[in-house]
């Protein structure tokens, strides 16, 4: 029956027959967890982008100052001719910087989950940038197993910004980073953007801004989940929590029952106890010694760290370790 719909309605249905599926699930186990990338539909995706301008929200502001400054040196280490393959490209926002200098890529490949942002991001760089030969790749860059043969000469140069490594597990971090480093084969580097360790209070804000839109972000996927799962969560019973956890160097994210309470969710009901979270997101925060071990576990060696004067943020150059 699914064939006859159009091309989009079929991957929409696809889609809710995922996000069922894992939302069913990741319920059912204990303690509850739902995956993060369900955070970000259409909604998600400007809160999201509202989250990178909160003053509370350092990260974007400051990685995009170190790339500005380090471009340069950067362009130099990576020499002419490469082809700068970025995992999970979204908007490409900061990738600019980057092609702005370095005029003598190879081609721009990026691979992005979403077809939607892929074609979007290409038909804007290929305008802006006439002389770039741009590769899309529509994948799961968690699960990819080649690039497009003809960027097969040229170097390859690997762009993972916005502190999404710190997203990841550290087992599946160093699984990724193993992974980047077989695509991106023996003559390979990569530039990595790493949030750091710092003060848990700022930390803290940078996920609970006083203006609540982070709140809004992680609420947003009980608003969809009530719209594609005929869910019957209510808004005004649940709460955002996020903290640092010393322990585990990561900011831990939930939603939080405020009341004892039973929600349909696809037909069935799930009770939540007072104060019980549901997990949706980890961020990771990495020292120096972190990034070092975290490199070596997947064969890169460190060749040169950038950051700001105040050490909130790391720009890593990694090249693959012979
Ligand atoms: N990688 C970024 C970070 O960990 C972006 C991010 C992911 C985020 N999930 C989030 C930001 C939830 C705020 C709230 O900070």
């Amino acid at each position: 029956m699914n064939v006859s719909l159009p091309v989009l309605d079929r991957v929409e249905a696809g889609d809710r027959e995922e996000f069922r599926e894992a939302v069913l699930a990741g319920l059912s186990r204990t303690p509850r967890a739902i995956p993060p990338k369900f955070l970000y539909d259409a909604r998600g995706s400007e809160l999201f982008d509202a989250i990178c301008e909160l003053p509370e929200y350092y990260l974007t502001r400051t990685e995009t100052g170190i790339l500005a400054d380090c471009t340069p040196e950067l362009a130099r280490l990576a020499g002419p001719g490469c082809a700068l393959v970025e995992f999970g490209s979204g908007s490409s926002v900061k990738t600019r910087l980057l092609l702005d200098a370095m005029p003598n890529l190879a081609a721009y490949v990026p691979i992005d989950i979403s077809r939607h942002h892929l074609d979007a991001t290409a038909a804007r760089l290929r305008r802006d940038y006439p002389g770039l030969r741009v590769e899309p790749v529509c994948a799961d860059y968690m699960a990819l197993e080649a690039l497009p043969a003809d960027v097969n000469g040229a170097p390859r140069l690997g762009f993972f910004p916005g502190s999404t490594i710190g997203n990841l597990e550290p087992h599946e971090a160093t699984a990724f980073l193993r992974r980047a480093r077989t695509l991106l084969g023996d003559r390979g580097a990569m530039v990595l953007g790493v949030d750091l360790r710092k003060v848990p209070q700022r930390l803290h804000d940078a996920y609970n801004d006083s203006a609540g839109v982070t709140a809004a972000f992680t609420l947003n996927l009980l608003r969809r989940m009530n719209r594609e799962l005929d869910a019957t969560f209510d808004l005004a019973r649940f709460a955002h929590d996020a903290f640092y956890n010393p322990l585990e160097g990561r900011i831990e994210i939930y939603f939080r029952s405020l009341a004892v309470q039973s929600v349909a969710v696809a037909g069935r009901i799930f009770t939540f106890a007072e104060g019980e979270r549901v997990h949706t997101e980890y961020s990771y925060k990495y020292d120096d010694a972190g990034i070092a071990a975290l490199a070596k576990s997947a064969g890169f060696t460190i060749d040169r760290t950038w950051t700001d004067p105040a050490r909130l943020f790391a720009v890593v150059y990694l090249e693959t370790a012979p």
